[in-house]
């Protein structure tokens, strides 16, 4: 099966390269690809004969959403919309990546949101993840919506650094640690969420899924057991999200867990303490035992 991996230089089409085959992949960094673009498009995307278009291009700078909305809504929703469209009428299967902000409305929330739970974001950058989920699903039937969250992996994105990384890295040069400890998510591997997809399109499945690590937690907790697993002794600050104040609102809880999954014959996804540790591993922090 070949696969055309829009979005290839970022943190997860890294990934997916890594995952599959060299001969069974098609790279298409954002020099190449403008998804915002339709007709540009239909014609690099008629090029390629991809069995499967994986579209993780995104503008998913939350705040940055909130100032620009109308760039959210191209690349996040309409760019999600020129892709499907594509791959319809070459009779490919799309996966588009979505993200937990799709929920959050709910603040007395306090068990995971499924994939039949209705969304309701609270930001921009949410609202047209949304909006390009309900587009992709208007246009193909042969298409994956996965939803994850909060993603780590050893291949960074453009910012250079995940969450973890950040945080090993203020203990090592003694930075004071202030993390957030009232926004409950589910941290993500890349590379378990990764072969996951990879796993349901082989079986050919079709449909939503949320896609995550198992169970949840804080900010403060990732922080807190990245230190612990790496063995680092270090103090951190827990603190409400007021202290880091931003254009967009945030979901206090958007936990997510699979309804879905559960009952395929794919490989489920671990706890993510056990993710986090697996990471750590790959990356040479600490060693397999
Ligand atoms: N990171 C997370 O924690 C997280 C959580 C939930 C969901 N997701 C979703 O997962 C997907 C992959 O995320 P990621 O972490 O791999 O992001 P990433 O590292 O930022 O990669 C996204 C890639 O898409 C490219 N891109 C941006 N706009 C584009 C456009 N208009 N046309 C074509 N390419 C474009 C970017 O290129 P430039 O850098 O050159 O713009 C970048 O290489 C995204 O859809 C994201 O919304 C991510």
């Amino acid at each position: 099966m070949k696969y055309a991996i829009i979005g290839a230089a970022g943190q997860v089409g890294q990934e997916f390269q890594k995952c599959l085959p060299e001969d069974c992949v098609i790279a298409l960094t954002h020099e190449g690809i403008d998804i915002a673009n339709g007709d540009a498009v239909c014609d690099r995307l008629a090029q390629v004969e991809a069995d499967v278009i994986v579209n993780l291009a995104a503008y998913h700078d939350v705040n940055g959403c909130e100032e620009d909305g109308r760039k959210a809504f191209d690349v996040n929703a309409l760019g999600a919309l020129h892709v499907a469209r594509a791959a319809k009428s070459q009779g490919a299967k799309v996966v588009f990546f979505s993200s937990d902000y799709v929920f959050g409305e709910q603040h007395d929330r306090s068990t995971p949101y499924l994939e039949s739970d209705l969304v309701g974001p609270v930001n921009v950058y949410g609202a047209s993840k949304s909006a390009g989920e309900q587009l992709v699903r208007l246009a193909t039937d042969d298409h994956l919506v996965v939803r994850s969250s909060s993603l780590f992996g050893v291949v960074t994105s453009r910012k250079g650094w995940t969450f973890p990384e950040m945080i090993l890295s203020r203990a090592e040069s003694g930075d004071p640690l202030r993390v957030v400890n009232d926004q409950i998510m589910s941290p993500t591997y890349t590379l378990d969420l990764v072969q996951a997809v990879i796993s349901l399109v082989e079986a050919g499945h079709v449909g939503t899924y949320h896609l995550t690590n198992g169970d949840g937690c804080t900010w403060y907790d990732f922080a807190t057991s990245t230190l612990a697993i790496a063995g680092v002794d270090y103090p951190i600050e827990p603190v409400d999200s007021s202290a880091f104040p931003g254009k967009a609102r945030r979901p206090a809880y958007s936990r997510m867990d699979s309804e879905r999954l559960h009952g395929e014959n794919v490989p489920q996804m671990r706890h993510w303490r056990e993710a986090l540790e697996a990471y750590l591993i790959e990356k040479g922090v600490v060693k397999a035992s």
